[in-house]
């Protein structure tokens, strides 16, 4: 029967037999996967494992150097690279949402392979990739199969991509990735992370993307994913976020007329993201996280609440 230790047990010794003493490039996320992929390597290879964190600028609030430190903390040979000027201008005046993720996958194959050669005779590509990402490879989603074969249209490989692949969760699903990373020792919130996309916050901000409205919707999802955490609903919650809509509204604040944003709050529950309901979450909560959105963050002045179910609709809006 599986278990997870009897799984680490012998992917560590797969890695080894197949690595020996070449040197490794990982990119992480700050994800469950990426982060599960990167210990159990790291267990295998040690610093031969050489990890790379991109900030694409598009992340939650504070999430990259939190993130990063906590790496850090884990013992993981990392280096946080902050490229989040290089996708705003990849990004500038893109609205399309398709446009968008392309852009933004281009933008970290570039960021990606500038510091992947940077790391000397590294032989290998290793990849958070679990087995729906391997059934589901030519998904709309894009997962990072899907981001590299869009860029086999823009011209040669980019370098990384000569690497020999290791993807040491490729046959195990969610559930199993987070027991094993439990079993090593992984912090539990961390494993108890909500999905987040790629593309970040791009794809929660309807039309185009500007540095003013990236921070605008990063401290609207900090009230509500932090409300969520601090009223014991995060975990029972699939996926949660808020989406900056295109929207001006009329609003009134003291005597003055407003007319300023409107931000959605999405929370889902869901086994895999393939369908999806929307959470009944009280209204009370409702109720103090709009007021606390609309006192603390200026240009906002109207909150509401998708209850939407997917089908028909997607958990994304875009
Ligand atoms: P949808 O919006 O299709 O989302 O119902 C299903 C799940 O996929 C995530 N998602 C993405 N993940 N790149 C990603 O890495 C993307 O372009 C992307 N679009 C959607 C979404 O957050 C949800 O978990």
């Amino acid at each position: 029967t599986w278990t997870a230790n009897s799984f680490v047990e012998s992917t560590v010794a797969d890695i080894q037999e197949k690595v020996g003493t070449d040197k490794v490039v990982l990119g992480l996320s700050g994800g469950v996967d990426s982060t599960v992929a990167a210990v159990l390597l790291h267990k295998a290879i040690g610093s031969n494992l050489h990890c790379i964190f991109v900030n694409n600028g598009l992340l939650r609030k504070n999430e990259f150097t939190e993130v990063l430190k906590q790496y850090e903390g884990m013992g993981l040979n990392v280096k946080g690279v902050d490229a989040s000027s290089h996708f705003m201008t990849a990004l500038a005046g893109l609205s399309d949402p398709e446009a968008k993720r392309k852009a933004i996958g281009n933008a970290f194959i570039e960021v990606f392979d500038k510091e992947a050669n940077q790391i000397e005779d590294a032989k290998w590509l290793a990849q958070g990739t679990i087995y729906p990402d391997v059934i589901e490879s030519v998904s709309v989603n894009g997962g990072p199969s899907a981001t590299i074969k869009s860029h086999h249209n823009v011209g040669g490989l980019p370098d990384f991509m000569k690497l020999k692949i290791v993807e040491p969760l490729r046959m195990i699903f969610k559930d199993e990735v987070r027991r094993v990373g439990a079993s090593m020792g992984i912090d539990k919130e961390l494993l108890g992370r909500h999905p987040f996309p790629g593309p970040g916050l791009a794809i929660r901000i309807l039309g185009d993307i500007t540095p003013e409205k990236v921070s605008i919707l990063q401290e609207v999802d900090a009230i509500f994913i932090n409300g969520l955490k601090n009223s014991g609903l995060y975990n029972k919650v699939w996926q949660a976020g808020a989406i900056l809509l295109p929207v001006n509204s009329v609003g009134v604040m003291g005597d003055e007329r407003t007319y300023e944003k409107v931000v959605a709050l999405r929370a889902v529950e869901s086994t895999d993201g393939m369908t999806a309901d929307w959470v009944n979450l009280p209204y009370e909560f409702l109720q103090k996280t709009s007021n606390d959105i609309i006192n603390k963050v200026k240009g906002v002045n109207r909150v509401v609440y998708d209850i939407s179910s997917k089908p028909p609709a997607t958990i994304e809006w875009e």
